[in-house]
């Protein structure tokens, strides 16, 4: 299907008026009734997909969201691809003409206001996630933001302050906690498998990041858009450790740029690059436990993820997304700890290796859009991991521990971890 033209931001009126952009959805829709978020007495949106049985979404980048959240959204029965936004409108019109999505445009702003879509995904460059998600919410749309959840605390605690007066489910992608071996390691952590948490160590050395002619400058390798590895992927093993063993008291730490110059794309010369390429954090849990995380993406080599919990009953080993291993105080060696047979999914493998968990985490939060269900990883937890990359960023600079949750503005109010 060909891409409908770009909507102009000129024109746009007040929620439920018509604008290009909902004339050109609602034609592309064959007629279907647009309507605006409506409200339940209770302040929480109400599903104006409802009658047609699919949540309509909008994705707003076509990278990883191109890659990955749109093929996920297409093939589930509960959801349908409505537009698809990128900074240069012939990103978009690629990817809506390869699903068959009738809205490409560059205009994030008309689109979060288009009657005709109930949620929003931002899949862009950190540094956007704030004023992105700030506007879909304001719009009265559900919302699922990319990670880092934002470039600071305050911008995160912010946008967890709109979701809930807005009473709209607002998720953040950590979905490494649906791949398998995560999954049941939560659930036998909750089952007591541990007994009192003491330690967790999570290490990822890798060379994604090691050749300066590899992989070229852009905002990863930018500060001020947020960029480096700790919110990369410090954010997911940040998320990761609070989910298994619970709040997080204090943090020290410190990052690292390596590779200091990097190739342009597309031109001869090199950039600077002063975003992280490698951190190294330690933990103080709440319940007293302690943790690392280690990351180098500038190693000659790839160790795969390995991360060690212990606790006064019970240890646990996860050797990538695949490979739990564990054992109990006095019952014997550690061993293989079975996990739960998958559905093989030739068509998600073949999209791409973080299809499935992403797709389960996008069924959470269509589930919770439906039947009102609380959903986790929520903005509060996000802005709660949030905390702890600032605290890392804060304690590189002062050389000290730096206590979290402190003061009369926490992150975010009690979540259900
Ligand atoms: N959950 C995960 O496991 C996972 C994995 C990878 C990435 N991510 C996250 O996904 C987000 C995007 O990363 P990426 O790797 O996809 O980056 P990317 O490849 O650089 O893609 C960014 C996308 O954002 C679009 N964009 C930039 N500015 C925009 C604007 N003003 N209006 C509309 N669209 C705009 C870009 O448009 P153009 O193409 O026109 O420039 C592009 O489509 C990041 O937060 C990243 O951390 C998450």
């Amino acid at each position: 299907m060909v891409a409908l033209p770009a909507m102009g931001v000129e024109g746009i009126p007040e929620r439920g008026g018509r604008s290009t952009v909902v004339v050109d959805l609602v034609a592309a829709r064959r007629g279907r009734q647009a309507g605006g978020a409506a409200r339940n007495p209770d302040g929480r949106a109400v599903d104006p997909g409802a009658d047609s049985g699919r949540l309509r979404v909008a994705v707003i980048g076509t990278g990883f969201g191109g890659a990955v959240h749109v093929p996920a959204l297409a093939q589930m029965a509960e959801t349908e691809v409505v537009a698809v936004c990128a900074r240069r409108e012939e990103r978009a019109r690629t990817v809506a003409a390869a699903h068959g999505i009738p809205l490409a445009t560059a205009d994030y702003r008309a689109l979060v206001r288009d009657p005709g879509v109930d949620a929003v995904i931002v899949a862009t460059p950190p540094y956007l996630h704030h004023p992105m998600c700030l506007a879909a919410l304001e719009a009265g749309k559900h919302v699922l933001c990319e990670k880092p959840m934002a470039r600071n605390l305050a911008e995160a605690r912010d946008m967890v302050k709109m979701a809930e007066r807005m009473g709209v489910v607002a998720m953040v992608n950590h979905e490494y906690r649906f791949t398998p071996a995560r999954a049941r390691a939560k659930q036998l952590i909750d089952e007591g498998y541990l007994g009192d948490p003491h330690a967790a160590t999570l290490t990822v050395f890798r060379s994604s990041l090691a050749d300066p002619h590899g992989r070229p400058f852009g905002w990863l390798m930018q500060q001020d858009k947020a960029g480096g590895m700790l919110g990369a992927t410090g954010s997911h093993h940040v998320d990761a450790l609070r989910w298994w063993f619970g709040e997080i008291k204090s943090v020290a730490g410190a990052v690292g740029t390596m590779v200091k110059k990097r190739r342009l794309p597309g031109a001869a010369g090199m950039a600077t690059v002063d975003a992280d390429d490698n951190f190294a954090l330690l933990l103080r849990f709440a319940n007293g436990a302690l943790g690392t995380i280690h990351v180098c993406a500038t190693a000659p080599g790839n160790s795969g993820e390995e991360i060690m919990l212990a606790g006064s009953e019970g240890m646990l080993m996860l050797h990538g997304d695949e490979r739990l291993v564990g054992c109990r105080r006095g019952e014997g060696e550690i061993a293989e700890l079975p996990l739960p047979e998958e559905e093989p999914d030739a068509e998600a493998a073949a999209t791409h290796f973080l299809a499935k968990p992403v797709t389960a985490l996008l069924g959470e939060w269509v589930r919770a859009i439906r039947t009102g269900a609380p959903a986790s990883p929520s903005f509060a937890d996000g802005a709660k991991v949030q905390e702890v990359l600032d605290g890392v960023l804060r304690s590189g600079t002062q050389g000290r521990w730096i206590e979290l949750g402190v003061g009369r503005f926490p992150a975010a109010g009690p979540t259900r971890l």
